[in-house]
C-alpha cells in the first residue's frame, strides 16, 4: 500500500496537476489507506469502519474531508468503477479521486504482486495454474486499462506502457522458468513471442 502512496507522489510530480498542498496530502493519505478496505483482503465494511475510526481519532482531517476520503477510497477500485461508473465529485475532489485511482491502477502491473495475491487466494493451485491466472488477469484487464480509458493522464499512459512491457517480459520469464528452461531470460523472450506477448 505504500507503493500506491509513492505512485500518488510520482503522478503529482510528472503530470504537473494543479493540486493544492492540502489536496496532495489528502491524495497521499488516501493512497496509503485505500487497501485497508479492499474486499480482496477483508470484509470491506469492517475496513471502512476502521479507516473512519483512524481518521477521526488519530488525524486532524475535518468531518467533510473524512467523509470524502472514504468516498474516494470506497469507489475507486477497478471493479467498483466497472460496476457503478465514476462517482460525481466537485472540482476539488475530482482530481484527488483520479490521482489516487491512477496510482492504484498502475500498481496492478506488478506481476510478482499479482502472483502473490493469487497464491493467497488459491492456495491449492500450483505455479503453472497461478501463472495462467496472472496472465489471464493481465490480458483481460490490466493491459487494457489505457485502451479502455481507465488510465488517461498523459504521463501515466506512457508510464503504463513501460509497466506493460515490463510485466509482459516478467510473465514470459515466469512461463520460461516453469517450463524448466535454464536460461529464464531467453526462454522468457521466446515464450513471450510465442504467446504474442510483445516485448
Ligand atoms: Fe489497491
Amino acid at each position: 500500500m505504500t507503493k500506491v502512496a509513492f505512485n500518488v507522489l510520482a503522478i503529482l510530480n510528472i503530470e504537473k496537476l494543479p493540486l493544492s498542498p492540502r489536496q496532495s496530502f489528502i491524495a497521499v493519505v488516501s493512497g496509503l489507506l485505500h487497501d485497508c478496505c479492499d474486499k480482496k483482503y477483508m470484509v470491506e465494511e469492517e475496513g471502512i469502519l476502521e479507516i473512519r475510526r483512524f481518521l477521526e481519532e488519530e488525524t486532524t482531517f475535518d468531518r467533510m474531508e473524512i467523509k470524502m476520503m472514504i468516498q474516494v477510497i470506497g469507489t475507486m477500485s477497478y471493479s467498483k468503477v466497472v460496476a457503478n461508473g465514476i462517482p460525481v465529485m466537485d472540482a476539488y475532489w475530482k482530481p484527488i479521486y483520479h490521482v489516487v485511482r491512477h496510482a492504484d491502477l498502475l500498481e496492478a502491473y506488478d506481476v510478482k504482486r499479482c502472483f502473490q495475491y493469487n497464491r493467497h487466494a488459491y492456495p491449492t493451485e500450483n505455479r503453472k495454474q497461478l501463472t495462467n491466472r496472472v496472465e489471464k488477469l493481465m490480458k483481460v484487464r490490466v493491459w487494457k486499462y489505457v485502451k479502455d480509458g481507465h488510465i488517461f493522464y498523459p504521463k501515466c499512459v506512457e508510464w503504463a506502457d513501460q509497466l506493460e512491457n515490463k510485466s509482459r517480459f516478467q510473465l514470459g520469464c515466469l512461463a520460461g522458468f516453469l517450463k524448466g528452461h535454464e536460461e529464464g531470460f531467453r526462454a522468457g523472450v521466446e515464450i513471450a513471442k510465442r504467446r504474442r506477448i510483445h516485448l
